[in-house]
């Protein structure tokens, strides 16, 4: 695809990555991604904010040939995916300078073969002049690295945010059309990566609502020319509010487990508690993490392998704890065939979860009346502490 306008000043260039599947060699995309790179020209200088995964260089190579001149190249972000092409682009045009905050040169210099005499630093509300444009560079850590930085081009009231509210979509809308599909594909971003950081994020939001917004520029996904409606989810998905939901990531051997788990939903719907169900033999395990971003609750659903949980059940818990969405209780259920140390274990693999643990239930063998009493218990108790909320 050619450069395409979005603006007076502003060129989009990028890549859609239609067949990614995998991001990080963990993520699961099932839209593919794309990777967008800005081209902002002043009446003296021009400027490319950011470029695109070394996987697809050639593409933005072949964008930059109508491109003469280029004075300075800004690196929002140094995970290669946006700055794995900077190299190159710093070969063709050897007159330019890597603007970059000062952790940003530092990854930067780790990550790629730069060299340090072609890298300033800018720092929190510094400008930059491009002649009747002001790119001005706010910056907004830990989205999802400590060196991230949004630019904000201020005659036009166009934020650059790189991560910040993208979406792994491949698409060839320009701009955000089917807003279902997008927030749907931002949250999964947001959940998987953005998550652990909500304290931080949510400073960054605040930044940011001081300013004039009229169009949100990521590098994924498609480009927000009414902004409010992502914004406004993202404020959402930071603030402390949880839903009246429970998470149940589970997996079942011979069928007891499941049958505890078909129970408990039940009998939390009949309390009108809302259920997420996933089985972890099958699931995406994005659309986990994206139910985790709301939910007041998570309950895991084990049978017993050895002493301990199911392998695949190591695995949800690692990742819940590791994403640290703001759950206010946790519970545990599953069986076992003639020992278990599993609530012990999974106890021990969500630190980072800062929940009031409810009442666990392990039942041997089959479950008998005791342990479908015990479920509705279970369900009286999260429907109660739901109720409070
Ligand atoms: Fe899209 Fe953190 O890279």
């Amino acid at each position: 695809m050619k450069l395409r306008k979005i603006s007076e000043s502003v060129s989009w260039l990028g890549v859609a990555d239609w067949n990614r599947r995998l991001f990080d060699a963990l993520i699961p995309l099932p839209d593919g991604t794309s990777y967008n790179a800005y081209l902002v020209q002043g009446e003296d200088k021009t400027v490319l904010i950011d470029s695109v995964d070394p996987d697809k260089s050639a593409i933005l190579m072949y964008q930059l040939q109508s491109v003469d001149t280029l004075d300075y190249i800004i690196s929002q972000h140094a995970e290669q995916d946006h700055s794995g092409t900077i190299p190159m682009v710093m070969e063709k045009y050897p007159e330019a300078r890597l603007l970059t905050t000062p952790k940003g040169k530092e990854l930067l210099l780790k990550h790629l073969n730069l060299t340090e005499d072609r890298i300033d630093t800018v720092e929190d509300g510094e400008t930059l002049d491009l002649g009747g444009k002001t790119l001005e560079f706010i910056h907004t850590p830990w989205v999802h690295w400590p060196e991230t930085m949004c630019t904000y081009l201020q005659q036009e009231q166009i934020l650059f945010s790189c991560d910040f509210m993208g979406s792994h979509l491949a698409t060839t809308d320009l701009y955000a059309t089917d807003m279902d599909e997008v927030c749907e594909a931002a949250k999964r971003y947001y959940a998987e990566i953005m998550m652990p950081f909500r304290k931080i994020i949510r400073k960054n939001m605040a930044k940011l609502d001081t300013r004039d917004i009229k169009m949100v520029a990521p590098s994924h996904g498609p480009i927000h020319k009414d902004p409010c409606c992502i914004m406004n989810a993202h404020n959402e998905w930071v603030s402390d509010s949880v839903k009246n939901e429970v998470v149940i990531p589970y997996i079942s051997m011979h069928g007891s487990t499941q049958k505890m788990v078909d129970y408990l939903v039940s009998a939390l719907a009949e309390r009108g508690v809302k259920v997420r169900l996933f089985d972890l033999e099958v699931t995406d395990i994005g659309k986990l993490a994206i139910a985790l971003v709301d939910a007041a609750t998570l309950v895991i659903g084990t049978p017993t392998v050895h002493y301990g949980p199911h392998p695949a059940v190591f695995y949800a818990a690692h990742l819940a704890n590791a994403l640290r969405p703001k759950l206010r209780y946790a519970s545990i259920i599953g069986s076992y065939g003639w020992k278990s140390k599993a609530i012990e274990q999974i106890v021990g693999l969500i630190p980072n979860l800062k929940v009031e643990v409810i009442d666990p239930v392990m039942c041997q063998g089959t479950p008998k009346e005791d342990t479908f009493a015990a479920l509705d218990k279970l369900a009286d108790d999260i429907a109660a502490k739901h109720a409070e909320l």
